[in-house]
C-alpha cells in the first residue's frame, strides 16, 4: 500500500452514514477499509444457521470463536464469507439486523471480534479506515485519527429509509435505528465522543461535504 501508517477510527450510530463515508474516505486515502458491523452480522447469521440460541451467552461466545469469517478490507471489493460461502447480501437482511444486538451485547463475543479486528488492522500495514461503535475507544484507541460521526435522529431515519429502498414503514425504521442503538448502547458508548475524539455532525452535510469533513480532520491531525 502507498503512504505512511494511518489508522482512522470512526464510530457512530446507525444511519449516520458511517459505512459509505468511511469507504469513500479509505479510497481517497489509499487505505484499507474495515466494516466491523459486518463481523457482528456474520456471527449472527452463523448462529442463526447453526441453530444456536442467541440468548445463550456461552454458546454465542463459542460461535464467535469458531466461525470462519472472511471479510474484504478493500474499499473497492465488498464481500463477506462465512465458512467459504458468500453472505455479503444475507447479512443485510432484516432478520439479521433485528437479531444482531444479541451478539453485540455478548461481552465474550465482543472480546473475540475485537481481537480479530485488531489483527485485520495490523494486516493492513496500519493503513486503514475502521468503522463501528467501539473503534475509537476499544479496538484502536491509539489511532492517529479518531472521529465520532453523528447526525440528528431525523436525518438518520431518513438515510436508513433511503438505503433500504423506501420499503420500510416508519415503525420498522424506528425499530431498526433507534431501538437497536438503544440496545447496543448498553455495552458501548457511541453517543458521546471520548477524550480526544473529534465529533462531526453530518445532519446538514451532503455526502461529499461529509467525506471532506473527515479528510479535513485527517489532514489536521497528521500535518
Ligand atoms: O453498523 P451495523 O449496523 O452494520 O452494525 C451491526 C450491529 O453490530 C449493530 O447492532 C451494532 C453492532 N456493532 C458493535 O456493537 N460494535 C461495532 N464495532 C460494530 C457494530
Amino acid at each position: 500500500r502507498l503512504g505512511k501508517p494511518l489508522v482512522v477510527a470512526i464510530d457512530g450510530p446507525s444511519g449516520s452514514g458511517k459505512s459509505s463515508i468511511s469507504r469513500e474516505a479509505a479510497r481517497r486515502l489509499r487505505a484499507a477499509y474495515l466494516d466491523t458491523g459486518a463481523m457482528y452480522r456474520a456471527v449472527t447469521l452463523y448462529c442463526m444457521e447453526a441453530g444456536i440460541d442467541l440468548e445463550d451467552a456461552a454458546a454465542v461466545e463459542a460461535a464467535a470463536r469458531a466461525a470462519d469469517i472472511e471479510l474484504s478490507t478493500s474499499p473497492d471489493a465488498e464481500f463477506v464469507r462465512v465458512s467459504g460461502r458468500d453472505v455479503t447480501d444475507a447479512i443485510r437482511e432484516p432478520i439479521v439486523s433485528s437479531s444482531v444486538s444479541a451478539v453485540a451485547t455478548t461481552l465474550g463475543a465482543r472480546a473475540e471480534l475485537v481481537r480479530r479486528q485488531q489483527q485485520l488492522i495490523k494486516d493492513s500495514g496500519l493503513r486503514i479506515v475502521a468503522e463501528g461503535r467501539d473503534i475509537t475507544t476499544v479496538v484502536a484507541p491509539l489511532a492517529e485519527v479518531r472521529i465520532l460521526l453523528t447526525a440528528s435522529e431525523e436525518a438518520r431515519l431518513r438515510r436508513r429509509g433511503v438505503q433500504l429502498g423506501g420499503t420500510q414503514s416508519a415503525a420498522q425504521l424506528k425499530e431498526q435505528v433507534i431501538t437497536r442503538d438503544a440496545k447496543d448502547s448498553t455495552v458501548v458508548n457511541f453517543q458521546q465522543a471520548a477524550d480526544g475524539v473529534v465529533t462531526i455532525d453530518s445532519s446538514d452535510l451532503d455526502f461529499e461535504e461529509t467525506v471532506q469533513a473527515v479528510l479535513d480532520v485527517v489532514y489536521a491531525s497528521t500535518h
